[in-house]
């Protein structure tokens, strides 16, 4: 059995998602629910490393709910990933008397988190909060739904123009190593073609489509494509392609980038948030640590945060199946 815990610090760490408020919101008010101490730690493991802290109440975190961004701020910090770094974060933590950490962010704010609780044996929950939904132990990443519906808003512009002038529009959208936002924004939007990086369509079948596409008299054609599509070509490089190629198609691009990571969050995100930050400090107040806090058919359950960081989130194939009926 560890230590009572009495004193929890919060941060946000990697890319920055709609909801990341909200999470922080729910674990300062879970900590004054069950009167123990929280303290805001800010710029993620950087502001672990300088001792850039701040007591929170209940009341500093009133009307953030709705707030796109994280009033913690975020950092991608180098000096964690060293082991000097850590001692001085160790340092830190231990002057500011904090008991166990709640982490919030995506698969590198967990690495971080598992080292630390490894070499300090220190307390840590995290909080899956990345738009591109790449967690494995959870359905749903908080800032993902936002995200998505923020990408069907733009596509649905970008079409009224593209059906105007009878274009075709690439659209990027993020997504580093995983398609969940262009599969589901995709279908979502009515793309006719979806590009991600766990399916290679490969460009003689795209081209093939493209072709299908216009016979059939559309007079507009979407193609989403994830940032970590693995077609080998920038979706400019793309575009310029099947232009080559496809000489009856006038071309577009459209590189949608860091608006998608703005925004006040969705309903689901700030309740799937409020939900997942009131189990952390739960787990963290039951003795628990090295876990992720994440969502499974509606309800909340644990992962390692090892297993959490090494396993795969896999999209689900159905939808790639769906879009080629509905693209006909
Ligand atoms: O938040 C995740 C993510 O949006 C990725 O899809 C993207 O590759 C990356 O962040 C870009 O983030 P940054 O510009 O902050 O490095």
């Amino acid at each position: 059995m560890g230590k009572k815990i009495k004193k929890i610090g919060v941060m946000t760490s990697g890319g920055d998602a709609p909801g990341m408020n909200a999470a922080i919101r729910a674990v300062v008010r879970a900590c004054s629910y069950y009167n123990i101490e929280c303290v805001g730690i800010y710029r993620g493991y950087q502001g672990l490393i300088e001792g850039d802290f701040k007591t929170l109440s209940a009341r500093h975190v009133s009307n953030i709910i709705n707030r796109g961004g994280t009033i913690l701020k975020s950092a991608r910090s180098k000096e964690f990933r060293t082991s000097e770094g850590r001692a001085k974060a160790y340092k830190e933590i231990q002057k500011a008397k904090i008991d166990a950490l709640v982490l919030i962010g995506g698969d590198g704010t967990f690495t971080g988190g598992m080292i630390f609780n490894k070499e300090y044996n220190f307390p840590c929950i995290g909080i899956p909060g990345t738009i591109d939904n790449d967690i494995f132990g959870t359905n749903y990443t908080i800032g993902y739904d936002t995200a998505l519906n923020t990408v069907v808003e733009v596509v649905d512009k970008i079409r009224d123009t593209a059906s105007s002038h009878n274009r075709l529009f690439f659209v990027e959208v993020m997504g580093r190593d995983a398609g969940f936002i262009a599969l589901n924004a995709g279908v979502g939007a009515g793309a006719e073609e979806i590009l991600i990086p766990e399916e290679d369509l490969g460009l003689d079948r795209l081209l093939e489509a493209l072709k299908r596409s216009k016979r059939s008299g559309k007079s507009s054609s979407i193609v989403i494509v994830s940032e970590g599509d693995k077609i080998g070509k920038s979706v400019f490089e793309l575009a310029d392609y099947v232009e080559e190629n496809l000489p009856q198609y006038e071309v577009r691009v459209s590189v949608l980038g860091h608006m998608q990571r703005g925004g006040s969050p969705s309903c689901f995100d700030r309740v799937l948030a409020s939900r997942l930050g009131v189990r952390a400090v739960e787990l963290l107040l039951d003795g628990k640590t090295n876990l992720m806090v994440g969502i499974v058919n509606n309800i909340i359950d644990t992962t390692e945060l090892e297993k959490a960081v090494k396993g795969h989130h896999k999209i689900n194939k159905e939808l790639l199946r769906v879009s080629d009926i509905m693209s006909i």
